[in-house]
């Protein structure tokens, strides 16, 4: 069964848009694709093994079709989400003249989706594009909400922008070929969204980390669905991250530091997870959360092999220099989502992100290792 969820934006009403999720639904373009497209223009961009697995014969299934498809492929991996491979598929669009009209299909991780995403709102000022995510983490969360962005030496998604597609289709029957590892990296990011937002979907995701593990697919559709809801909730109401959208940051500001430390070989989903683990240890040092609760959330990280022996390898200081340079900062004083309980956050004058003095940070990894 298709579920569609409607995306319209407080503060543009009129930029509305769908994001579809169920089986199969690549095979049925038809019904999705040519409404986008009237001028059969299509540029795809992916990475090397989604190219292989699934948009090389997607491709040329367009081609057969009657469209212009100029396919895009760039290496897998963090690297290549930076400024220099941006220029290179902005020059291979120029070079096949591409204009206006292009439909960009941004088909693969959460970084083709960012790295596309960018693309389409900088090309020409701006083309249509569609996130066809094909990881988990990215039907969970990069493809929804519509923030675009590249790494830097000094940080990661440092330059970027809030750019939305015009649709999201999420075919279930992708995550297939996905390892084990993947769908953890994924489920992190839905348990990111459940522990700040949604006591129940935790518990339910919490009863049935085996099914989702062996990707059975009618709980992994259900946890992907309640996830993307409350994202889509969340960004309605605060698109440009202001106050309430922070709240997706929660594990985000020790798991950017870990990641940029391990030169970007952690996993995102498993430095995020670290980062749950450190920041709902600093929330219950500072007495915000209770023990029962930490402990509840060190044991579900625990049971999908995030462990706080993984820490070790990290510097509690190095940690703290990078988390300084956050760009959520301000005035020097790092800010943190604190959890209050499971699916609630804690808040200060309406505000969901707080300034944490960074003795709680090095206190909270003395505790952990
Ligand atoms: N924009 C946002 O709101 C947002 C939110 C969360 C994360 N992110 C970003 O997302 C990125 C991480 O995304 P990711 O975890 O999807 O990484 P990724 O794009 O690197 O994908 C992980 C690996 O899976 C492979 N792969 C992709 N689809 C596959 C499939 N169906 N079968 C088999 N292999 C497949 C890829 O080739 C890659 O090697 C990070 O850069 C992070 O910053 C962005
Ligand atoms: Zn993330």
């Amino acid at each position: 069964m298709l579920t569609k969820v409607n995306v319209s934006l407080k503060a543009r009403p009129k930029s509305k848009y769908n994001i579809l999720l169920g089986d199969g639904i690549l095979s049925n373009w038809q019904n999705w694709l040519s409404i986008q497209c009237p001028d059969k223009q299509i540029v795809i961009i992916t990475d090397k093994i989604v190219e292989n697995i699934y948009a090389h014969s997607f491709s040329k299934t367009l081609t057969k079709n009657g469209y212009n498809v100029l396919i895009l492929s760039i290496e897998p991996g963090e690297e290549s989400k930076v400024q220099s491979t941006k220029e290179y598929l902005e020059l291979e669009m120029l070079k096949a003249k591409f204009g206006r009209n292009t439909l960009l299909l941004a088909f693969g991780g959460g970084i083709v989706g960012d790295l596309a995403g960018f693309i389409a709102a900088t090309y020409m000022r701006g083309i249509r594009y569609i996130q066809i995510p094909t990881t988990l983490l990215a039907m969970i969360d990069s493809s929804v909400g519509g923030k675009t962005a590249i790494n830097t030496p000094y940080g990661k998604n440092m330059i970027g922008v809030i750019f939305q597609p015009s649709l999201v289709v999420m075919d279930l029957a992708l995550l297939s070929s996905l390892s084990k590892i993947l769908v953890i990296n994924g489920l992190i990011e839905a348990l990111k969204i459940f522990l700040t937002l949604d006591n129940k979907s935790f518990t339910y995701a919490r009863l049935n980390l085996n099914k989702l593990l062996e990707r059975e697919p009618h709980t992994l559709k259900s946890v992907i669905a309640r996830a993307v809801k409350l994202k889509v909730k969340v960004v309605k109401i605060d698109e440009f991250e202001e106050n309430l959208r922070m709240i997706l940051n929660f594990g985000h500001t020790i798991g950017h530091a870990l990641e940029k430390l391990s030169n970007y070989h952690i996993l995102h989903g498993y430095a995020v997870g670290l980062g749950i683990l450190v920041e709902a240890k600093i929330s219950q040092l500072m007495g915000i959360l209770s023990i029962e609760n930490y402990e509840l959330i060190s044991r579900v990280l625990n049971s999908i092999g995030i462990s706080k022996d993984m820490l070790s390898a990290f510097n509690a200081d190095e940690i703290v220099s990078i988390a300084k340079g956050d760009k959520k900062n301000h005035s020097g004083k790092i800010l943190f989502v604190l959890l209050k309980d499971i699916g609630e956050v804690y808040t200060k004058n309406d505000m969901v992100a707080t300034p944490v003095d960074e003795n709680y940070i090095i206190q909270a990894f003395n505790s952990l290792l």
